[in-house]
């Protein structure tokens, strides 16, 4: 009975004993398997970190205001080229258009003594004095859809936007008749962009003694500025039979506004850029006409002259992308690419 006893205890001794190592086992392969696979995982993070400091250049792109769908298309533009050759380009802006943010972000960049710097030239002594600070520290700067002509950038790539004023203008003579009472609304009062825009204005409609501008209205770049200043403007110049925006979302704006002021008034209105929303208003015969900016390619052509930079030592060059207005005949071409 004893050894009956025994045998079992042994035997169930023995098995215990190989349950115990089979778990080992199982552990011992799990874990190895695991170090490997991880181990595989850190090694190819590692090769991919390796390669994020192989960029040839650091540019940065720095915007009026960071989320601003136009902004959003100059740094799609941006992107593309950057990524044909290998820069890494940081995009950079105030999270609401202002002046004194976009300089210190401006600032900072230099400091951080990045390869190149494009930025919204703004106005005012400080934007000199800090490109001029880049420049000494060899820093090549590009302004970029708004320049500022009395500094010392390598290049300015965007729209003429004296011209682009003179083509809002011309619309409005060719497409309207009789007396044209104008209100104008404007992105920022102290931005050089607007400031030639309405120059350009003028002067196009200076000779037309039918056309005169009665009042103008900033919207601080934003739809609902836009909406606001319309009203008011409404309210203020009950004459007004002609709206002109000549920011990327005045018009939207102004459609709003006119919506809630004077929604059976017949009223021309000229917008400025193509943003979706724009080109939609045009076809269902809200705005009548815009004026079409290629912010893409400014982005892009930005980049590539920036490239150019980094070799050559080139001084005060422009680079003016398109111009053209746009109006309900063109709508549909313009969103299949048919018209660039
Ligand atoms: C102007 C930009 C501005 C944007 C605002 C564009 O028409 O060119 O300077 O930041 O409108 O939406």
């Amino acid at each position: 009975m004893y050894i009956i006893i025994k045998k079992v205890g042994d035997q169930l001794k023995k098995s215990t004993k190989r349950i115990i190592y089979s778990i080992g086992f199982a552990i011992f392969l799990v874990s190895f398997i695991g170090m490997i696979y991880f181990g595989y995982k850190t090694f190819y993070i590692e090769k991919e970190s390796d390669s994020a400091i192989e960029y040839a250049y650091h540019f940065v792109l720095i915007a009026e205001e960071i989320d601003n769908e136009y902004w959003r298309l100059v740094e799609q533009g941006a992107l593309k080229a950057a990524a044909e050759h290998e820069v890494y380009l940081e995009y950079l802006g105030p999270p609401k258009a202002d002046n004194v943010q976009l300089l210190k972000l401006f600032d900072r960049m230099i400091s951080a003594q990045v390869d190149g710097i494009i930025i919204q030239g703004a106005e005012g002594q400080k934007f000199v004095d800090l490109a001029f600070k880049a420049i000494e520290r060899r820093i090549p700067i590009i302004t970029v859809d708004t320049d500022v002509k009395s500094s010392l950038r390598n290049a300015y790539v965007g729209t003429d936007n004296y011209y682009a004023g003179q083509l809002a203008g011309k619309t409005i003579i060719e497409n309207t008749i009789g007396e044209q009472y104008v209100g104008i609304v404007m992105g920022r009062f102290d931005s050089i962009n607007q400031q030639e825009r309405l120059a350009g204005f003028k002067d196009a409609i200076e000779a037309t003694e039918r056309i005169q501008i009665v009042g103008r209205k900033q919207s601080n770049i934003t739809q609902i500025g836009a909406a606001q200043a319309t009203y008011s403007l409404l309210k203020e110049f009950p004459s007004i039979n002609t709206l002109v925006g000549t920011s990327a979302l005045d018009g939207i704006g102004m459609v709003e506004g006119l919506r809630e002021i004077a929604p059976n008034k017949d009223i021309y209105i000229t917008a400025f850029d193509v943003l979706p929303e724009t080109l939609k208003l045009i076809q269902e015969g809200k705005i009548n006409t815009t004026i079409a900016q290629y912010p893409a390619e400014m982005g892009y052509e930005a980049i590539k002259l920036m490239i150019d930079f980094q070799q050559h030592d080139v001084l005060n060059k422009e680079v003016f992308t398109q111009t053209k207005i746009v109006d309900q005949n063109d709508v549909n071409r313009f969103r299949t690419g048919e018209l660039k």
